[in-house]
């Protein structure tokens, strides 16, 4: 069994990140962060805070990016993926091999944009659902801090 902390983030992608940020800080009243640019996976994002978890909201900055492939099939963006917290990325992964879930990529935890490990699991294994599995900061403080450890808000 994978022990699934809590819900980190919802991620969406969103063709214009500036368009998206002044919906979620304007029309819905948020707390959105500073933009984040990850340039390994091509993407410029912002983290919209809803307490306990948030909204991630992805925009490519190149066209080879992964998320460029998913705007060309959903020119409005759309929901790309779910993201979960647990203890320690390693002993989950280790946990979704033994249960035959497939993780994407090299199948190992890799470092987030924030440095700790992440890895994601095969949608066709989870509802078709893209599942991120992150490993929460280490301090146990408040939900926030454990689900957006790094982002500044503004
Ligand atoms: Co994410």
């Amino acid at each position: 069994m994978i022990a699934i902390d809590a819900l980190s983030h919802v991620g969406i992608v969103v063709p214009d990140l500036e368009t998206a940020s002044t919906l979620f800080a304007q029309r819905f009243g948020c707390r959105v962060s500073a933009p984040i640019d990850v340039p390994e996976q091509g993407l410029r994002m912002v983290y919209v805070n809803l307490g306990a978890a948030a909204i991630e909201l992805m925009a490519p900055t190149r066209a080879d990016s992964p998320i460029a492939k998913f705007l060309e099939r959903n020119p409005a963006g759309g929901l790309h993926h779910i993201a979960f917290t647990v203890d320690n990325a390693y002993s989950a992964a280790a946990e979704a091999a033994r249960e035959g879930l497939r993780i994407l990529g090299a199948g190992e935890p890799r470092p987030g944009h924030h440095g700790r490990p992440i890895f994601f699991l095969n949608p066709r294994d989870v509802l078709g659902t893209l599942v991120e599995v992150e490993e929460h900061v280490p301090t146990k403080n408040s939900d926030a801090a454990r689900n957006l450890s790094g982002v500044d808000l503004k």
